[in-house]
């Protein structure tokens, strides 16, 4: 779901430079009078949901581009979960209102998961923005451009029950073109206390299960060979068919979607470790194309500390629901997201969170120290009291130890051979090429005349590191 190098640099910094501002590809520019820049933070959802924008401006007479001073419309698409990810998102708008400075006319959009938490206060505290579009609202924007092209700021914010964009087919942006997201469902009803996305998101919303399955279609049709199925918690993807009152869960979706076609595989992020099921694993285990990876977050080792954190599982369910997935799913890798320094933490509950890192044995994690979110349980109802220095330490002993376990994992994987998915040009060189297993893990490779980007092909491992493996095809 997010950047996937777990070093200490790269904590926080969720964004992916090539997916910033990227040029829509596949469709004639040249035929817009007007053109449109977009910048994505946060998580998937966020450059998903970028991607229903794109779409939706297309129709007005927008075409992309990558160049901010070319822009008639800047955006923003913005994320609240730490603090750093807003004040990441203030900086490019004072680099936003210079250009508007220098271009008049130019007009400046904030959209996501910020917009909503700030609404109408975002137009008083940033004097240059022109909309402020909250992540269900998106429909609304060519109303609030026409507002803005004649003088008026807009706001709309309004969060929705039934909002799922199924009809809108995104356009991809900065796509491989070999994977892609599809949006499953909306919103969040869990109340984790240190999480803000149940407020900037809103209610929890499935979307209709044929369009999830014809937009994969669409995909494999257009030489996409992965789909990721995203939802803040897809465990719980819950969707009636009107025609026969039939209950369609996240299994049976999974299913659906691994039968389009066997060459597309399919990933899901994320899933809440309290309502992953069984027959979840058994999708997993009987569809080859059904990636043996499971994204389960478990915030902190520690069960008084899951319990403040409302997360509604204990540290031995967690790793009951780890020991399920091994017996299942014996060549699975499980990755977690982290939380260090959470209220009240004690360096002994600390411990308890390495221990959990150990026993899971997490091929990669994304590890945060605790941010404080306003209007959160957490935020309300108790102190954040961990000295950012304990924080930084506890996070330095997390990151520290998953490049231990990573590499300890990887170093196993010398000498096996695995089904990869050509992604591209490896980074450090274009005579190699740069894939991943099923298990999400990135396998670099000598390239050989008559494979491309979207093959499938069999790679041996040769050699590993804590973040990549160094294999030869076979
Ligand atoms: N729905 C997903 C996570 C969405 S947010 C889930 O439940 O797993 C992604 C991650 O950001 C969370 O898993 C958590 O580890 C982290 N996070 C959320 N709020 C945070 C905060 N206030 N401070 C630090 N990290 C936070
Ligand atoms: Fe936030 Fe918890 Fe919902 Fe994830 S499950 S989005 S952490 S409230
Ligand atoms: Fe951020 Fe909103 Fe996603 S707060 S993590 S962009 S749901």
């Amino acid at each position: 779901m997010y950047d996937n190098n777990p070093t200490l640099e790269n904590i926080g910094k969720k964004i992916d430079p090539k997916l910033q501002g990227q040029v829509i590809e596949g469709f004639d520019n040249q035929a817009f009078e007007k053109r449109f820049y977009i910048e994505s933070y946060g998580c998937a959802m966020n450059f998903s949901d970028s991607e229903i924008v794109a779409s939706i401006l297309a129709k007005e007479g927008y075409g992309s581009t990558k160049e901010l001073e070319e822009a008639d419309l800047i955006l923003v698409n913005t994320c609240s979960i730490r603090e750093k990810a807003e004040d990441t998102v203030r900086r490019r708008l004072t680099v936003f209102n210079k250009v508007k400075k220098r271009k008049p006319g130019t007009l400046v959009g904030v959209l996501g998961c910020m917009a909503e938490r700030l609404k109408a206060k975002l137009l008083d505290e940033e004097k240059l923005v022109d909309i402020v579009v909250g992540p269900d609202a998106y429909r609304d924007l060519p109303t609030l451009l026409k507002g803005a092209e004649d003088g008026q700021r807009g706001v709309n914010v309004l969060l929705s029950r039934e909002e799922t964009y199924a009809d809108i087919s995104p356009l991809r942006m900065g796509s491989n073109g070999v994977s892609a997201f599809i949006s499953i469902m909306r919103g969040c009803d869990n109340m984790c206390s240190f999480c803000v996305v149940p407020f900037t998101r809103g209610r929890e919303r499935s979307r209709d299960s044929f369009s999830i399955i014809a937009e994969a279609q669409d995909l494999y049709d257009q030489g996409f060979r992965e789909v990721t199925l995203l939802g803040q918690n897809v465990d719980s993807y819950k969707w009636t068919n009107p025609a026969n009152d039939e209950i369609i869960k996240f299994a049976d979706l999974l299913v659906m979607v691994a039968r389009v076609h066997p060459d597309l595989r399919i990933r899901f992020s994320t899933s809440h470790p309290k309502d992953i099921t069984d027959d979840v694993l058994y999708a997993i285990r009987d569809y080859e194309n059904i990636c043996n990876y499971i994204h389960l977050p478990i915030q902190s080792g520690n069960t008084r500390v899951l319990e403040l954190m409302n997360r509604t599982y204990t540290r031995e369910w967690y790793d009951q629901k780890v020991k399920r997935i091994y017996e299942v799913i014996p060549d699975c890798a499980i990755s977690a997201d982290i939380i260090c320094g959470f209220c009240t933490e004690t360096e002994e509950e600390h411990q308890d969170t390495l221990d959990a890192m150990r026993n899971a044995k997490y091929t990669m994690s994304y590890m945060f120290y605790y941010s404080e979110r306003p209007g959160t349980m957490a935020a309300r109802k108790y102190e954040d009291d961990i000295p950012l220095e304990i924080k930084k330490k506890r996070l330095t002993e997390v990151v520290k130890l998953q490049g231990e376990i990573s590499l300890a994992a990887n170093l196993k994987d010398i000498g096996q051979t695995f089904k990869v998915l050509i992604e591209g040009d490896s980074k450090r060189s274009d005579k190699d090429f740069k894939g991943r297993n099923s298990q999400f893990k990135t396998i670099v490779f000598p390239k050989k005349e008559g494979l491309k980007k979207g093959d499938y092909c069999q790679v041996k491992v040769l050699s590993a590191t804590s973040g990549s493996l160094i294999g030869e095809l076979v």
